[in-house]
């Protein structure tokens, strides 16, 4: 798979922003998947700045949301989609945003989320981060390479890493999400997984090296005919 490894995350950054600005100029209504996290902010800052100069203009957008934590409504403030509604869309002015049936996910809803994808042609990119135990949204090691979007259990590892944004004004540090599969995820058209820092230098190198294997979720983007991995430096060197 093609990787590119920058000096600093604000290339990276700035790579992700030029990917968009290609892909806008190629569909007027692209349908684009965003994660959260904090490899995402300093690619959402420059998404954000070159919106607000008017290099960018993003709201014919129509985003889907990736992952998100079961069991939050529109007013839970520690919720994916009120971390992407502040990082990104409110400021790049993006009104369209499909997001996942977290509050109440029954298969049904499930389901019809799939099928909202569907009916507007399917997704054309796909922007992921990988998590430490090279999770891909929230699929973790052992998520089918086929699966659907669902509900799962969060490993003890991606809670600690998320338990930072729950604060006590939030009813429950949550232990469900729900997240797009690992099937619909590389049912993209494209695909951009981005990673920066050293601590995901380990799991990048696992996930572009060793096997393709769902024990490492973000190596199945390996079998994406269409797939591209932006790191900088420190992600991106030979572990030793
Ligand atoms: C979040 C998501 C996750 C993150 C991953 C990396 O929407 O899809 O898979 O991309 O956990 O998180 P950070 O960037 O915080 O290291």
């Amino acid at each position: 798979k093609s990787l590119r490894i920058f000096d600093t995350p604000t290339e990276v950054a700035g790579a992700v922003a030029d990917r968009l600005a290609e892909v806008l100029a190629q569909h007027p209504r692209p349908v684009i998947t965003f994660p959260t996290g904090s490899t995402m902010l300093p690619v959402y800052r420059e998404i954000v700045a070159r919106s607000q100069t008017g290099q960018l203009d993003l709201r014919g957008v129509q985003g889907i949301q990736l992952d998100e934590y079961a069991g939050v409504d529109d007013h839970t403030e520690a919720s994916f989609r009120a971390w992407l509604h502040e990082h990104l869309l409110a400021p790049t002015g993006i009104t369209a945003f499909h997001t996942l049936p977290a509050h109440d996910p029954t298969p049904a809803a499930l389901a019809s989320y799939e099928q909202v994808i569907a009916s507007y042609g399917g997704v054309d990119l796909a922007i992921l981060g990988i998590g430490g135990n090279g999770h891909i949204a929230f699929n973790e090691p052992g998520s089918p390479a086929d699966s659907r979007t669902r509900v799962v259990e969060l490993d003890r590892r991606t809670r600690q890493a998320n338990e930072r944004y729950w604060t006590d004004s939030d009813a429950f540090v949550p232990t469900r999400a729900v997240t797009q599969g690992i099937g619909t995820i590389l049912e993209a058209r494209e695909v951009l997984l981005i990673a920066t820092g050293a601590e995901k230098a380990e799991i990048l190198h696992e996930a572009l090296h060793g096997p393709v294997s769902e024990h490492v979720p973000a190596s199945l983007i390996r079998s994406h005919p269409h797939a591209e991995v932006l790191a900088d430096a420190a992600a991106g060197r030979q572990p030793s």
